[in-house]
């Protein structure tokens, strides 16, 4: 069975319309599911109807190709953990930029000897391969960075802006020859000045910041994907590419207006670099800085007699893995009459709607579950706040310290209800590196351990009869 030319453009249109709903699911977590179907529905009607249509000859590159694909997905994805998230997705963006790549050098060389070579393809070609140049070798960094293989610490030297931009012009430059005169010398070098643009664009860039310089490669191999599109006139490639171009633009705008920084700032500043710690115990180191440190105990008695209590998850929870735990002191509380809630800072964790997930996954509803702007207004008549791995996220410096590279930064009040308990292993500080002032506050005290083991002693405790 053979598509026709207009059958094929139907079939690609519902798959348009099937991954915009998938894109509108994904706005909430409680349709989230429902858009992942519609998105995985389009994909396999584009699939279909691209290796129906006209274009394909033979089918058995093709299915070797996806079949060494699938299993090699499969297994990553049954494998990674959640922690793990953004350098996968930073290795997936690699892969579409280095398609990008692949495709216009063999749609060049494959014109070239068929002699269906013009300005405006040229032109296709150069904007697909210098995009996903600078993708492939920017998303690799940003890989390396997260998975440890790289230091993660902002690399600064001297004339890097400039630097930048000479090899930026000259990749301009060589792309306006090639698309011009065709020539194979400057497609090669251009696509070499974009491979080394993307590298020296993202190694200067600290660990902290690298949240938002996925979203912006995720954004970036979309634009690969779209100019791949009128390279290949595959309509489908350009509307998809155009959705991921546009969606990872407004999340790296949405992530920095989180963190009160300008996306310029976050390419081309620094930010935070690992904190120390080690030697003494963190409870001795505690003590020295005049922190309180407390027992489960504590928690417990303050807990069972509270009306209140707002639970604050942050990337030390998914760490922990403590969101099963977290349920069922939620369902211990509530057979108490406590009223527990789940605040989400908009750059809790590790990436955008990071605890959302993890809050789904162990089935807490979701209208425990609140944003910060919603829930800010309600921690002066909260009893307890019980910080569970977060700490940048409630970190006062934010607002008090104009010196912090973390001031500006909105912040969920957790430091103005009547106890706040911290629950972290030791007295190290959060990604950004800034100690925390809310643990120098009377009413904050630290619970040191794993969370995930705290709040299951706070669950036996509870279960106990408590103190
Ligand atoms: P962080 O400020 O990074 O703090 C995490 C805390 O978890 C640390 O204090 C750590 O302390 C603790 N922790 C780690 N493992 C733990 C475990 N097993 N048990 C208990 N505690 C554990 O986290 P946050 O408050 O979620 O803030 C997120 C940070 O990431 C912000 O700076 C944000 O700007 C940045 N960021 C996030 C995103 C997105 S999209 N989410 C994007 C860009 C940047 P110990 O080591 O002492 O245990």
């Amino acid at each position: 069975m053979e598509l026709s030319v207009n059958h094929q453009a139907l079939a690609y249109l519902a798959a348009a319309v099937l991954f915009i709903l998938g894109l509108k699911g994904l706005t909430h977590p409680a349709t989230a599911r429902r858009g992942n179907l519609y998105a995985m529905l389009g994909m396999v009607i584009a699939i279909a109807a691209t290796l129906l249509g006209a274009q394909v000859q033979s089918y058995g590159f093709i299915i070797a190709g996806i079949a060494i694909g699938a299993v090699i997905g499969a297994v990553v994805a049954v494998r990674i953990q959640m922690t793990a998230m953004p350098q996968l997705v930073a290795a997936l963006h690699s892969f579409v930029g280095m398609a990008a790549v692949l495709v216009g050098i063999g749609t060049f060389l494959e014109r070239r000897a068929s002699g269906g070579l013009d300005a405006l393809l040229m032109s296709e070609i150069s904007a697909g391969v210098v995009i996903g140049a600078i993708t492939f070798t920017g998303s690799v960094i940003a890989f390396g960075k997260l998975q440890g293989l790289i230091g993660g610490a902002p690399v600064r030297f001297a004339g890097q802006h400039l630097l930048n931009a000479l090899i930026a012009l000259a990749t301009v430059a060589l792309a306006v020859h090639f698309a011009l005169t065709g020539s194979l010398l400057s497609l090669v070098l251009m696509t070499l000045l974009a491979l080394l643009l993307g590298l020296t664009l993202i190694i200067p860039i600290g660990g902290a910041d690298m949240p938002v310089i996925i979203s912006m490669l995720n954004s970036y191999s979309g634009w690969a994907a779209a100019a791949t599109g009128f390279t290949l006139h595959n309509n489908l490639l350009i509307i998809v590419g155009a959705l991921v171009g546009c969606s990872g633009a407004i999340l790296s705008f949405i992530m920095c207006r989180a963190m009160n920084r300008s996306i310029l700032n976050v390419v081309f500043g620094g930010f935070g670099s690992s904190g120390s710690g080690g030697g003494e115990s963190a409870g001795a180191q505690a003590a020295e800085r005049g922190v309180k440190s407390a027992a489960v105990e504590d928690a417990v008695y303050w807990m069972e007699d509270a009306a209140r209590v707002i639970v604050v998850p942050g990337y030390g929870m998914a760490v922990a893995q403590a969101q099963h735990a977290l349920k069922e002191l939620m369902q211990q509380l509530e057979e108490r009459g406590v009223e527990v809630r789940f605040a989400i800072h908009p750059v809790a964790g590790r990436m955008p709607g990071h605890m959302n997930v993890l809050l789904a996954e162990a089935d807490i509803p979701y209208d425990h579950v609140q944003e910060m702007d919603e829930i800010n207004p309600d921690f002066p008549s909260t009893d307890v706040v019980l910080v569970v791995g977060a700490n940048d996220v409630v970190n006062p410096a934010a607002r008090e310290d104009a010196a912090s590279p973390i001031y500006g930064m909105p912040i969920l009040e957790a430091g103005r209800a009547r106890q706040v308990y911290f629950l972290k292993r030791s007295m190290r500080p959060g990604y950004s590196g800034v100690d925390n002032l809310l643990f120098y506050q009377d009413n904050t005290s630290l619970i040191f351990g794993d969370a995930k083991d705290t709040i299951e002693a706070i669950n036996a405790a509870l279960k106990g009869g408590g103190h």
